[in-house]
């Protein structure tokens, strides 16, 4: 008889952002009359900009010729794509990453998901705490993080690396020597960055003791602040130690088009073994190729309209970032985030848990956000709030918890 992978069956409750939707979805059925602002899940909500929606329509009607049609796309990208990523989000910046260490995929939060699969199963984890809860939850799916202790909220075999207000969300290095830390910058949930200076920190620790960062930049795209890398590979040695994701879904609304990249450097090699090949041969394996009409897309990201739209495509939504940072700072919440990323890290109202401000929201003021416990325990007591929602739902959403404030 076949028997399930009982891993699963350790996860704790559904996906965060699964939960909250039922959460919601329930509030709304009794209460259909209420007009919900949903600032939890960071989906965009501006549409596509028009030369990407020219270059989708071009690559349509290239569909439906013989001449012109594709079908599977190559496992690892089509060289095109491949070629301008390394030219334009690296070569362009300094960094040394060529076509073919980039792996096109159909998003970074399955990148992220699957990578621990190159890795032994004994391989120890790192993650800030709080922490996007896709890293965690697929090494406890590999069986790698040992038990759940539901009271702390934590399981045996992960480190923790406290990231709040009080070390300013810059996590320490661990006393306990891991395998694989997980970063996350601009960081996701808390909207906080690393400087180059604190990355070298963590690139010169990962080649001193020969553990892998997994270094997560989907959010790259929303640094203002010149002192902040975009990609691991600004600072010297990362191509040792570092493999990074890059995503579509924030730089250029693709969250629901779908499309992403990771770099994996041919000089990063552990046990003898080039994770380069390691990688290549599961992508080949499991993935088919992103969609020829997705990555042609993609090269309109690119070019000198599609830079000069997207560019005003994150000013709106950093402009909504601003809008949330000061209106709840002046209504007199501590806030975080919102200066190099997309969102805006509060701490909840005095006396409350991040799940009791989540209830209290919902219901007084109708607004949907995270609860930052959702994403660790260091995370309690915070909550999160994202910039993606348009500008006039977000100057309300404002509006209306300044309003329960003053009651
Ligand atoms: C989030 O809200 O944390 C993100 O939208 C999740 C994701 O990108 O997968």
């Amino acid at each position: 008889m076949a028997k399930v992978n009982e891993n699963y069956l350790k996860l704790p409750g559904s996906y965060l952002f699964s939960t909250i939707g039922k959460k919601v979805a329930a509030y709304q059925g009794a209460n259909p009359d209420r007009k919900v602002i949903r600032l939890g899940i960071g989906d965009v909500t501006q549409p596509l900009v028009p030369a990407i929606i020219q270059a989708m329509h071009e690559a349509v009607d290239e569909m439906g010729k013989a001449e012109t049609f594709h079908g599977y796309a190559p496992d690892l990208g089509y060289g095109f794509l491949r070629e301008e990523i390394a030219r334009s989000d690296y070569r362009e910046r300094g960094c040394q990453v060529d076509a073919d260490e980039i792996f096109v995929s159909d998003g970074a939060k399955s990148d992220c998901g699957n990578i621990q699969e190159i890795f032994s199963q004994d391989s120890r984890i790192a993650v800030c705490d709080p922490v996007y809860p896709v890293y965690v939850d697929s090494n406890v799916m590999a069986g790698r993080t040992g038990e759940y202790d539901k009271e702390r909220e934590v399981w045996s075999n992960v480190i923790y690396m406290p990231c709040t207000a009080g070390n300013r969300f810059v996590p320490e290095l661990p006393q306990e020597c891991p395998d694989l830390i997980y970063l996350c910058n601009p960081n996701n949930p808390t909207g906080t960055t690393l400087t180059r200076e604190q990355l070298k920190v963590w690139v010169d620790y990962a080649n001193r003791t020969g553990a892998v960062i997994l270094y997560d930049a989907a959010y790259e795209a929303y640094i203002a602040q010149k002192d902040v890398p975009h990609s691991i590979y600004e600072i010297e040695g990362a191509r040792t130690c570092a493999v990074e994701f890059r995503s579509f879904s924030k730089n250029a609304g693709f969250t629901g088009v779908r499309l992403g990249f990771t770099v994996v450097p041919k000089d990063l090699w552990r046990d003898g073994v080039a994770l380069h090949g390691l990688w290549a041969r599961r992508h080949g394996t499991k993935f088919n190729g992103a969609p020829y009409i997705v990555q042609k897309a993609a090269m309109a990201v690119y070019s000198q309209e599609g830079k000069a739209q997207l560019k005003d495509q994150v000013a709106y939504y950093m402009n909504n970032a601003r809008v949330i940072y000061e209106g709840l700072r002046e209504a007199g919440y501590e806030v975080y985030g919102g200066v190099n990323a997309p969102y805006i890290w509060l701490r909840a109202q005095e006396g409350m848990s991040s799940w009791d401000f989540f209830d209290w929201l919902l219901e007084k003021a109708n607004v949907v956000g995270t609860p930052g416990s959702g994403f660790g325990p260091s995370g309690e007591g915070y909550f999160r709030l994202t910039a993606f929602g348009t500008y006039e739902s977000t100057v309300e959403a404002v509006e209306r918890i300044r309003k329960l404030r003053r009651e």
